[in-house]
């Protein structure tokens, strides 16, 4: 039996890697799995929230009870995310939105020639840094993957888009990351509380994201 101590709470989570086309079968993306993101939703959903998922490509099933949405790009998750902004209390991004697109998607299949290729990249939205000014009374959590300087590199990312937390793993160590069941997370928030945590399961990882939103959701009504 699980407290339904989320409930009243409106979740909006990201999830997965974004595909970035440059022709119609060929795409830039990442390694992650979206099981972090997926792994939020379900412990939201058992603790009573009601729960958005936006997600980007994934092999995982689609947890029950979650209103889902499937996009593609980081354009496509982007206005996924603002149109379902207004009712979310909270939102968690745990995608791993790709920082570039070709500038050019060619409508045909690119030709294969005997001179190199050049694709020229340019900058995607950044959907948290949108979110968080117009944040209100919105808790927003960011995640940083990083293979070095972590913590420095996750606070500066949780003050210059005005996240509530950062939730950041260290791509370096084994066990945390992207593909598998298990990560290595430390969280850190605006106070300068930083919980450094070992190794576990994701969905045990979820359950302590979703204490610590629980907590200064408290903290905001108690002030
Ligand atoms: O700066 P960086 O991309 O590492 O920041 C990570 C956080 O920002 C994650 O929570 C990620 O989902 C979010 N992000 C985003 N839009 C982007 C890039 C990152 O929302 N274009």
């Amino acid at each position: 039996l699980t407290e339904k101590d989320l409930m009243g709470e409106h979740i909006l989570v990201t999830a997965g890697p974004t595909r970035e086309p440059f022709d119609p079968v060929r795409f830039i993306t990442n390694y992650s799995s979206g099981k972090m993101g997926y792994a939020i939703a379900t412990v939201a959903r058992r603790r009573g929230a009601t729960v958005t998922l936006v997600s980007g490509p994934t092999h995982l099933s689609v947890p029950s009870g979650v209103e889902f949405l499937s996009v593609s790009t980081a354009r496509e998750m982007r206005d996924a995310v603002l149109a379902n902004l207004p009712e979310a209390t909270v939102v968690i991004k745990a995608a791993a939105v790709a920082d570039y697109r070709p500038a050019v998607r060619e409508p045909q299949k690119i030709k294969k020639k005997d001179d190199d290729l050049t694709v020229k990249l340019e900058r995607n939205p950044d959907i948290i840094q949108e979110i968080g000014k117009k944040k209100q009374n919105r808790i927003l959590v960011g995640f940083a993957m990083e293979s070095e300087h972590l913590v420095e590199n996750a606070i500066a990312k949780m003050v210059g888009k005005n996240m509530d937390f950062i939730v950041a793993n260290d791509l370096t160590k084994q066990g945390a990351g992207f593909q598998g069941d298990t990560n290595i997370i430390s969280i850190l928030d605006r106070d300068g509380e930083f919980q450094e945590l070992p190794l576990m399961d994701k969905i045990e990882a979820a359950a302590i994201i979703l204490d610590k939103v629980r907590k200064i959701r408290n903290s905001q009504l108690n002030n």
